[in-house]
């Protein structure tokens, strides 16, 4: 299962926003102490990295460092102080870093170095590199463990297949946060993107019916076809985004009551009116959760007088990570290969996998490296 960690390894190093990436071998980092040495086995790419490492999103993180975000890995050393993990053991790698002393000063690994001067230090001292090696150093606490026997041999995961919780958890994250409950119907939008389809996904497995919203009639009808096709029994309608407001609300209140609403809008949707379209939908008591950015609805009637709550959310907390994981090994999530259709790339085709990560998105895809 687990071979010597060698004293040298390839990584993806991007000496800055300008200079772009290049492969080095570079030294394997030691286990110390709070620490596990990864063997990286699936490095998930995600849509907009090109233009975060472009410096088109103008995310702030310190250069040169290792790209990266999340993780398949196997344990390959451990610090002294880990008491639950072992060697040779597959992982989840969460790239949500946060300060033991104080986890409200948090980073997204090799993505963004957070607001506080906390996180800052953290990111910019502690733990700079990213996933996009042959091994990294993380924190032991971001290493979820993954039943191997249970996922891979019962349930017919691969580490391809497994890397989509990158994508899932966010939505799972969102949705928690908002208390969605099984029975309840959710907007989510806009549906056809990454994680907007991932939300999805999980909307379903929770035991939502699910009102996906997107601009494309096409894209909307392979989504539904997509969701069905994994999970036979689902309840899922879609609507077309249409940019007239009041008859988008009208289409979504048609389905009935709805009880929340998921936004995941990148910012080039900053202006679209879906998520007015959906707020307004809501029943008395209503939750949305926002995270992705468009404007924030106004204070109006709708929001004051049937009490919608309006919640923002970074990713998901430490817990939701291990109910995420406990709901896929029961099966609740589509089986193996029907969950995900992912493309992996070699290291040395980075350019080429940033490219297509920007393009190959939508519900059940994903991009990723197999270093
Ligand atoms: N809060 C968090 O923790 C968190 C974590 C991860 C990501 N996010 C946010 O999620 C966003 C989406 O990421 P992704 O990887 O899913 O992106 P993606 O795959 O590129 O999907 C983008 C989605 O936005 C839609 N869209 C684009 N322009 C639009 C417009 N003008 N009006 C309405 N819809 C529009 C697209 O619709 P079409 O299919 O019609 O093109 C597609 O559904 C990111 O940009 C990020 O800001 C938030």
């Amino acid at each position: 299962m687990s071979s010597p960690v060698p004293l040298s390894h390839r990584a993806l190093v991007l000496e800055s926003t300008t200079a772009g990436f290049h492969l080095q071998t570079v030294p394997t980092p030691l286990p110390t102490p709070g620490s596990a040495v990864l063997q990286i086995l699936q490095a998930g790419i995600i849509s907009y990295h090109r233009e975060i490492y472009d410096g088109t999103r103008h995310y702030a993180f310190p250069q040169p460092l290792v790209g990266g975000s999340s993780a398949i890995a196997r344990v390959a050393a451990l610090g002294p102080d880990a008491v639950a993990l072992t060697v040779g053991q597959l992982v989840f790698v969460d790239c949500v870093v946060r300060g033991r002393d104080d986890p409200s000063e948090l980073f997204l690994t090799a993505i963004s170095e957070g607001a506080r001067a906390g996180s800052k230090k953290l990111f910019r001292d502690v733990w700079r590199d990213g996933v996009w090696a042959e091994y990294a150093r993380m924190p032991l606490e971001n290493c979820v463990p993954l039943n191997e026997a249970r996922l891979c041999k019962e349930l017919g995961y691969g580490v391809k297949e497994l890397m989509y919780l990158c994508h899932l958890l966010v939505p799972f994250g969102g949705l928690r946060d908002i208390k969605v409950e099984p029975g309840e119907t959710v907007v989510v939008s806009p549906a056809t993107g990454g994680y907007g389809g991932a939300a999805v996904k999980v909307a379903v497995a929770l035991g939502a019916r699910v009102i996906a919203m997107g601009r494309d009639e096409g894209k909307l009808a392979a989504l539904k076809e997509h969701v069905l096709k994994g999970a036979p029994g689902a309840s899922i309608e879609t609507v077309r985004i249409t940019g007239d407001e009041k008859a988008d609300t009208a289409a979504l209140m048609a389905f009935g009551t709805v009880d929340a609403v998921l936004d995941l809008s990148p910012p080039e949707a900053g202006k679209s009116t879906h998520l007015k379209s959906a707020v307004a939908a809501l029943r008395r008591g209503g939750r949305v959760s926002m995270m992705g950015f468009v404007d924030v609805p106004a204070a109006s009637w709708k929001l004051v007088g049937d009490d919608i709550t309006l919640k923002g959310k970074l990713m998901y907390e430490r817990e939701d990570m291990f109910q995420f994981v406990k709901m896929l090994e029961r099966g609740l999530y589509p089986k193996g290969k029907d969950l995900v259709d992912a493309k992996t790339f070699a290291l040395e085709d980075w350019k080429e996998a940033m490219d297509v990560a920007a393009e190959y998105n939508g519900i059940g895809k994903l991009v990723s490296f197999a270093p």
